[in-house]
């Protein structure tokens, strides 16, 4: 019989990684893979292990909410990143890492909308969930995301916002080939923003989002939404706006990243910006 396409036990006969992927463990169903990783990570797992399962039953997005992840249909994964002590800070880890993700999905016209969603046509086809703690002063970071594979009908509201491969390619590839893809394309991006920052990829970044130099809505908490240009990217990873009728710019910064337990509460950013 040929393998099948879908197994991710058979992720490591597909790697080209040199070390993203290397230690792996796969389960059926968990609650979420970052959970199970956070654990592993604690105990001991190496930089670049992976933790994938065909399920999960409580599966999270950023800002609290839930994400879809029905059974052995799209990709679940979560990856233990080691920060070396003195390199630079995490703020920009889900963008680097949205960069290396959109350079290994197939070529579906996939584009980034800040801060780390992948979109296809316009729909979600990608999200990451990092999250963070300090380790005896090194970063010990998980670096989750879910990939719509096989899903052709999204349940609720997300019918109107989600995609999915098998909704943009005739041959979608099987979830352990595109794993193994995904992951060199994470493990480049993840050596150049952990050695020189998030310097080292911004370029790629800008090529890449799509919603740069349009109008965009913003909600600065419940209830206030204002229209803003999405000018550029300040060298740290945060979105510079400015109204569209002119004005100062201001900055919105990414709240991707939790540290559980943060050496110094002044630098983090923990305020709810997302871009609607
Ligand atoms: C988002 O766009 O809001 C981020 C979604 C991240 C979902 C993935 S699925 C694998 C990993 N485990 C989780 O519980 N969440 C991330």
């Amino acid at each position: 019989m040929p393998p099948d396409p879908d197994d991710l036990r058979r992720l490591g006969d597909l790697l080209s990684t040199r070390r993203f992927g290397r230690a792996h463990e796969h389960h059926e169903t968990l609650s979420s893979t970052n959970d199970r990783a956070a654990a592993w990570a604690r105990s001991g797992a190496p930089h670049g292990a992976v933790v994938t399962a065909d399920a999960q039953t409580a599966g999270r997005g950023r800002r609290g909410r839930s994400w879809h992840s029905a059974s052995r249909e799209n990709l679940y994964a979560s990856v233990i990143v080691r920060a070396r002590a003195g390199g630079p800070g995490l703020g920009a880890l889900g963008l680097a890492a949205a960069v290396g993700l959109c350079e290994g999905m197939p070529d579906v016209g996939v584009v980034l909308k800040w801060p780390n969603d992948l979109l296809v046509g316009g729909r979600k086809i990608g999200g990451i969930l990092c999250e963070a703690r300090w380790s005896g002063g090194v970063a010990e970071a998980v670096v989750g995301f879910g990939i719509n594979v096989g899903t052709r009908s999204f349940p609720g509201p997300l019918a109107a916002i989600a995609t999915s491969l098998a909704s943009c390619m005739d041959a979608p590839l099987g979830r352990a080939e595109l794993l193994a893809r995904l992951l060199g394309g994470l493990e480049d991006a993840m050596e150049a923003f952990l050695h020189h920052g998030f310097a080292a990829v911004r370029e790629r970044y800008v090529a890449r989002c799509s919603m740069l130099g349009t109008t965009v809505a913003l909600e600065n908490g419940p209830g206030k939404r204002v229209e803003v240009l999405a000018e550029g990217l300040d060298p740290d990873g945060a979105l510079r706006v400015r109204p569209p009728g002119g004005g100062p710019s201001w900055r919105v910064e990414s709240s991707d990243v939790w540290l559980v337990e943060p050496p110094d509460p002044g630098r983090l950013t923990n305020g709810d910006t997302g871009l609607a």
